[in-house]
C-alpha cells in the first residue's frame, strides 16, 4: 500500500485488517506455498509451517502492529521515537527491512513477469487441449531454460528479462504516478474474485482421476524426510507469507484505528491467509498427482498443473486467462508494497522527489533482477552460474525468507519483549485499558521473550550445522 508522508490512517479496524491482508496475499500463496510444500515432503512440511506461523509468525506481527501504532511512524523513525533515541541502533531494522525488499523484488518480478507472460498466452489460447508434456515444454520456454547455448540476444534468453522489465514498468509507473490507492482499491475487488477461482479450481481438481492421492500427500504426516534446512524453509515461508521482519508490517500498524485488537488482528490476518494457500494447495496436488507431475518440480509446480486443471473444461480457457490476470494483480498489490519501502527511505534519505526514488529503484530492481531471470530452475543463460553455491534466483530467494526477514523479525520480538517496558505493552494491547486483556498480554509476553526469539535462533543455528537437534 502507499505509504505517503501524510498520515492519514485507516477508517476502520476492517479497512486495516484487509490492507495488511493485501500484502500478506501474493505470489507467496499460489506460487510458492504449494512448490515448496511439493519440495518440502507435502504433510511435515505443512504442520511445520503452521506451527512456525502460528508461534512465531503471529507473536511477531503482534509486535509490529504494537510498534507501529504505539510509534505513529514509518520502520526507521518508530525505533527512534520508542526508545527516545535519534541515533538508536534499533532503527537498523528499517534498513535491513529495506534490504530485505530489494532480495525479495529481484526473484518476485521475475515471477511476476512469468504471471503476465501466461496472461498474455491464455489470451492467445495457447494452452487449449494442453498436456503434460506441452505444459512442461511451455515454461521451459517462458523461463528461458536452454539459453545456457544461446546468444544472449536470443528471444530464448531475452523472453523472461522482456517480461520483468514489463512489470517493473507497471509497478514503477504506478507508485510514479500515485494512483496506487486507485489500484489498491481494484485490489479489493480482484482478491475476492481469486477466492471464488480458486474455489472453482479446486473443485475441479478435486473431481480429476486420482486426485486422492494428492490429498494423501498434502495431508499425510511423515517427520522422517524432514531435515534442518526445510524447518528452516518452513520458518522463512512463514516470514515471506505474513510480509514480516522488514517493517512492512509496522507501517501498516501506525495506520491502525485505536480501537482495533492488535492481539487478535495478526490471527485473523493469519488464518485468512492459510485459507488462500490452503486453496491453492488443494488445487495443486491432485492436479500433480492426476497428471503425474513430479511434487517436488520445484518453482515450475503451479506453471505446469493450473494449465492442466483447466485443459478439457468448459469456458477452461478463458478461466484460465481470468486465474492468471487476478494472480496478476495479487502480485501487483504485494509488489506496491514491496517497491514502497526503498523508495521512500530513499526519498526521505536523499531527499529526492517520489517519482525519482521509485524511478531509480526499479531500474536497481531490474539491473540486478535479470541474473534472478537468466538463473530461474538453474536452467537459463547463467546455467549452474552459483554464488555461495546457489545459483542468483536461489540465493536471493533464500536469503531474503531465511536470513534477513529472520533476523529482522528476532530483533523485533526481542525490542517488543526486553526493550519495551511492559507497562507500554500492555496499555497498547489493551488500547489504553478499554479491552480487559490482561492475561492474553501476559501471555504473548512469554511468547515474545521466551519462545518466538528461541525458536528462531534455534532453527537458525541447527540450519547452519551450529547445534544439533
Ligand atoms: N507476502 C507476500 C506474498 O506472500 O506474496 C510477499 C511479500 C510482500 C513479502 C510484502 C514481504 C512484503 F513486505
Amino acid at each position: 500500500m502507499s505509504t505517503g508522508s501524510k498520515r492519514d490512517g485507516f477508517s476502520s479496524t476492517l479497512a486495516a485488517l484487509m490492507v495488511a491482508l493485501g500484502s500478506a496475499v501474493g505470489l507467496g500463496n499460489i506460487w510458492k506455498f504449494p512448490y515448496m510444500t511439493g519440495t518440502g515432503g507435502g504433510g511435515a512440511f505443512l504442520v511445520i509451517y503452521l506451527f512456525f506461523v502460528f508461534c512465531v509468525a503471529v507473536p511477531i506481527m503482534i509486535s509490529e502492529f504494537v510498534i507501529g501504532r504505539r510509534s505513529r511512524l514509518n520502520a526507521v523513525g518508530a525505533f527512534r521515537r520508542l526508545t527516545g533515541n535519534p541515533s538508536t541502533p534499533w532503527s537498523g531494522i528499517g534498513f535491513l527491512g529495506a534490504a530485505s525488499s530489494y532480495l525479495i523484488m529481484f526473484f518476485y518480478s521475475c515471477v511476476a513477469g512469468w504471471v503476465y507472460c501466461y496472461t498474455y498466452k491464455a489470451a492467445t489460447g495457447a494452452f487449449a487441449d494442453i498436456t503434460k508434456e506441452g505444459a512442461e515444454a511451455l515454461f521451459s520456454a517462458t523461463i528461458g531454460a536452454g539459453g545456457a547455448e544461446a546468444s544472449f540476444f536470443s528471444s530464448t534468453v531475452l523472453a523472461p528479462i522482456f517480461w520483468q522489465v514489463f512489470v517493473l514498468a507497471v509497478v514503477g509507473t504506478i507508485i510514479s504516478l500515485g494512483v496506487a490507492k486507485g489500484i489498491e482499491r481494484a485490489i479489493k475487488v480482484m482478491m475476492p474474485a481469486l477466492f471464488v477461482l480458486l474455489i472453482a479450481c479446486v473443485i475441479r481438481a478435486l473431481t480429476l482421476p486420482g486426485a486422492a492421492d494428492g490429498l494423501y500427500f498434502l495431508f499425510h504426516v511423515d517427520f522422517k524426510q524432514v531435515t534442518p534446512a526445510v524447518v528452516l524453509a518452513a520458518m522463512g515461508l512463514a516470514f515471506f507469507k505474513l510480509s514480516l521482519g522488514m517493517g512492512t508490517m509496522i507501517t501498516y500498524g501506525s495506520y491502525f484505528t485505536d480501537d482495533a485488537d492488535l492481539s487478535l488482528s495478526p490471527l485473523k490476518i493469519a488464518v485468512a491467509d492459510i485459507c488462500i494457500s490452503m486453496l491453492a494447495g488443494l488445487a495443486v496436488f491432485p492436479t500433480v498427482f492426476s497428471f503425474g507431475v513430479e511434487p517436488g518440480a520445484g518453482p515450475g509446480l503451479l506453471f505446469i498443473t493450473i494449465p492442466l486443471v483447466f485443459s478439457q473444461m468448459p469456458f477452461g480457457q478463458v478461466l484460465l486467462f481470468a486465474f492468471f490476470l487476478l494472480t496478476a494483480f495479487a502480485a501487483n498489490g504485494a509488489m506496491l508494497s514491496l517497491v514502497e519501502v526503498p523508495t521512500i527511505w530513499m526519498a526521505e534519505e536523499f531527499n529526492i522527489s517520489r517519482r525519482r526514488s521509485a524511478l531509480i529503484n526499479c531500474v536497481i530492481i531490474g539491473a540486478v533482477g535479470i541474473l534472478a531471470a537468466c538463473s530461474a530452475d538453474g536452467t537459463g543463460y547463467l546455467g549452474a552460474a552459483t554464488l555461495f553455491g546457489k545459483g542468483f534466483f536461489d540465493l536471493f530467494d533464500y536469503l531474503s525468507s531465511n536470513v534477513t526477514m529472520p533476523i529482522g523479525g528476532l530483533c523485533i520480538a526481542i525490542f517488543t519483549g526486553y526493550v519495551m517496558r511492559r507497562a507500554d505493552l500492555f496499555d497498547e494491547l489493551s488500547n489504553h485499558g478499554t479491552l480487559r486483556n490482561d492475561g492474553r498480554a501476559a501471555f504473548i509476553r512469554v511468547l515474545l521473550r521466551y519462545v518466538t526469539p528461541v525458536l528462531v535462533l534455534v532453527i537458525f543455528l541447527n540450519a547452519l550445522g551450529v547445534i544439533k537437534l
